[in-house]
């Protein structure tokens, strides 16, 4: 019997779900060929909908969201609603209340995609960034004070514990021995400053590096000489391991010199459970019903996800696609400067699928 895959299907706010359907366009082809089904569920979670009932989301989200193999989600962020309250509320209780521990963001320049790097090619840009996502600044730990007063004091606290930084490390290893590449694994702190939090990753990480991987080259770089190496000496990397926040603003930094916020796909994993994948570049408000926003990062966030859920056939089906058409049918990755449409993208993916 055909296997099938449960996937929640969250489009999420402005072009978030223009994107998906062109993703889920694609999916539904190479599912076709490959032998597999979809069970898809659309949600309606995002801005519209909280400004209309005034709830972010309904309180069975997460034991409903548990339900599914996986979840594909477009964009959460709105311009009538105060930053913050949906990409928490949606985005950020998604990844804590299913432990999608990982965000997996690869940054790999594909043959004919422009770069602003010079004279870097595709034989230069292609690692993959392992950011915590579970812990850091990001945990809610902190609060203010005295508010409005010339006194205000406000705090926010980076926190980790042993076990996140261990599991996380785990993650980094296995993939970089996986990838069988240049078997290095780098971690991105900032030792010389947080010498308490980035002491802690510092030493689980050459312990286990160490105990259990020793044959993995192991290197250290501070968060500000990552992005300039991620510049000068892309070539350098591999895997780089790091923590929610330094990993939330250096995957930026690569996905520009992979060809921008249209290409570039991240997973929200949680490798024991549901998993999330979606494109990182947001929910570009502007662009919302044009049919002009690049789609193939939500394509290449469809291809993570099959990739994760053992489906990797499929995923390099999508991966050889998206390679085509970049060399053969663009212009340029960004929105309306295609030389194509939002749903003329899809339809090239797709029938490159097959
Ligand atoms: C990202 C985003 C989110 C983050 C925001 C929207 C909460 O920037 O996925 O990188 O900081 O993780
Ligand atoms: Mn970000």
């Amino acid at each position: 019997m055909a296997k099938t895959y449960k996937i929640a299907v969250l489009g999420g706010d402005g072009t978030g779900p223009e994107v998906v359907r062109e993703g889920i366009k694609v999916l539904k082809a190479v599912a076709a060929v490959e032998g597999f089904k979809l069970d898809l569920a659309d949600y309606d979670w995002g801005g519209e909908r909280y400004l209309k009932t005034g709830e972010i989301l309904p309180p069975n989200a997460i034991a409903e969201m548990k339900k599914h193999d996986a979840i594909f989600l477009g964009a959460i962020g709105h311009p009538d609603v105060k930053p913050g309250i949906l990409e928490k509320g949606i985005l950020l209780t998604l990844r804590f209340a299913l432990d999608q521990y990982i965000n997996l963001r690869p940054v790999k320049l594909f043959p004919g995609v422009e770069t602003p790097l010079k004279n870097k090619g595709p034989a230069d840009i292609d690692y993959v960034v392992v950011r915590e996502n579970s812990g850091d600044a990001y945990t809610g730990s902190g609060g203010v004070m005295m508010k409005g007063t010339p006194h205000e004091v406000a705090t926010q606290t980076a926190v980790y514990t042993r076990h996140q930084v261990d599991r996380c490390l785990k993650y980094a290893f296995d993939l970089t021995k996986k990838r069988k590449k240049k078997n290095t694994l780098a971690l991105c702190g900032k030792t010389n400053v947080l010498t308490f939090l980035y002491d802690l990753w510092e030493r689980a990480f050459h312990e286990m590096g160490q105990a259990k991987y020793p044959k993995i080259k192991r290197e250290y770089y501070h968060v500000d000489a990552t992005c300039m190496w991620m510049i000068k000496n892309p070539e350098w990397f591999d895997v780089i391991v790091t923590g929610n926040m330094f990993g939330d603003i250096i995957t930026d930094l690569g996905a520009i010199t992979q060809g921008g916020m249209g290409i570039a796909a991240g997973g929200n994993i949680n490798p024991e459970g549901v998993s999330m994948f979606e494109p990182i570049g947001g929910s570009a408000p502007k662009y919302t019903g044009q049919n002009i926003i690049n789609p193939l990062a939500a394509i290449c966030a469809g291809q993570m996800m099959l990739e994760t859920l053992g489906e990797e056939k499929a995923a390099a089906r999508i991966e050889k696609a998206v390679m085509k058409v970049v060399a053969k049918d663009l212009k340029s990755l960004s929105a309306g400067k295609m030389g194509k449409s939002t749903s003329e993208v899809g339809d090239l993916v797709a029938k490159y699928s097959v």
